[in-house]
């Protein structure tokens, strides 16, 4: 089976994480989110991925070095110009003529997609939408459908008291190339506002597939830490990735880290390897990413570092994210959902909250 992914969205609500490295290669619990995603659609019997991408395209390149994942064979769509979701998948589907599943780049699923398909085919649908719930549907795209799965409207991101429903379009879809043949060639078009609210009008070609099961749409720092939460609890698996050593219930390690008989590690915690957790330091709830240092005193709450984060002496981090290669100076605190981007400094004894701090105008903010 083939598949599309869409990939060449800028991320924008996850800048500036998002400034060098493509939302779809932020790691989730020390594993880039499309690896994790490429694992999932070869479970399912996925074997060819075109990757659709527009922002950052060499980042994937350089990510996968070659042609191949696993038993996946990548192929790389390069659009000169965003296409929009719909036109990204006409342009990435160039010489498919056969059905393809098709993912947002963003999301974590448990969904069983064999099933997905097998209900497609017993509608003889040309598309079918997976659906999850949400408890506010405006933010996402709402699909009303009939008893029998037929699609009755796709209302892209309505105001919060005008949706239908609070089943969502989750982001994952089965197409027959007659779908392609539905998107114009080489201009932006969007599956959600333009596709599917077109499809509608077609009795018997639109279906939705309800599934309530596990699934999180990484793209906002807040979803960004829950998915970490929910690995790390185990929502998608046993293991929060597939290295990782249970050292006492719910502490894991990658590889050899050096972690300090003084350190205290509350769990659930990560520890990526070649981290160092000095003493006197604490890590609760969180991820350190590979080659990450935690410094002695200093405390990570409900927090992820990437690889290579230094957080130094007696600093502070809760609730945020802190870049590969980034700094938190000496007693500096950071909270309240900031975001440091790669290779940023956060000022020795400043405090950020809520913040966005860039390697660009690395600075000593508050
Ligand atoms: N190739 C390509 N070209 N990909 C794009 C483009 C483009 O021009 N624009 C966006 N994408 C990719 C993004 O990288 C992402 O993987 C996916 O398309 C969806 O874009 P998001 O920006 O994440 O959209 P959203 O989260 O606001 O809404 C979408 O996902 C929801 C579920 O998470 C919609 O599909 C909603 O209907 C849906 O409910
Ligand atoms: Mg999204």
């Amino acid at each position: 089976m083939k598949a599309i992914v869409l990939v060449g969205g800028e991320g924008t609500r996850l800048r500036p994480l998002t400034t060098s490295t493509p939302k779809p290669l932020l790691p989730i619990a020390n594993i880039a989110f499309l690896e994790r995603q490429l694992a999932w659609l070869g479970s399912h019997g996925v074997t060819e991925v075109v990757l659709s991408m527009g922002y950052l395209p060499d980042a994937f390149r350089e990510h996968f070095r070659g042609d191949r994942f696993g038993d996946i064979t990548l192929r790389y769509a390069v659009e000169e110009k965003p296409l929009g979701t719909a036109g990204g998948i006409r342009f990435a589907a160039e010489g498919i003529n056969e059905r393809v599943i098709v993912c947002n780049g963003d999301v974590l699923t448990a969904l069983d997609l064999g099933a997905m398909v097998r209900f497609h085919e017993e509608r003889g649908a040309q598309a079918s939408i997976y659906l999850c719930r949400v408890e506010d549907p405006s933010m996402f795209g709402v699909v009303p459908t009939r008893d029998d799965g037929e699609v009755v409207g796709f209302i892209e991101k309505p105001p919060r008291d005008q949706a239908p429903t609070n089943w969502i379009n989750a982001g994952t879809y089965v197409l027959e190339p007659e779908v392609f043949d539905r998107i114009p060639t080489r201009v932006n078009v969007s599956i959600e506002r333009e596709t599917f609210p077109r499809m509608v009008e077609t009795r018997g070609a639109l279906y939705a597939y309800e599934y309530d099961g596990y699934w999180l749409d990484m793209g906002t720092p807040e979803k960004y830490l829950q998915a970490h939460a929910d690995v790390l609890r185990g929502d998608l698996g046993a293991l929060p990735t597939p290295d990782a050593r249970e050292l006492s219930p719910g502490v894991w390690v990658q590889g050899d880290a050096d972690i300090s008989q003084d350190a205290l590690l509350d769990a659930p915690v990560l520890v990526g390897r070649g981290a160092c957790i000095e003493a006197g330091a604490s890590v609760s709830g969180s991820v350190v990413g590979e080659h990450g240092v935690v410094a002695e005193g200093a405390g990570v709450r409900r927090s992820v570092l990437h690889s290579d984060a230094v957080i130094e002496r007696d600093a502070e981090i809760s609730d945020s994210v802190v870049g590969a290669g980034a700094r938190v100076g000496a007693g500096a605190g950071c909270s309240d959902i900031t975001l440091v981007g790669a290779g940023a400094i956060v000022t020795a004894g400043s405090h950020v909250s809520a913040g966005r701090v860039s390697a660009a105008e690395s600075t000593n903010q508050r």
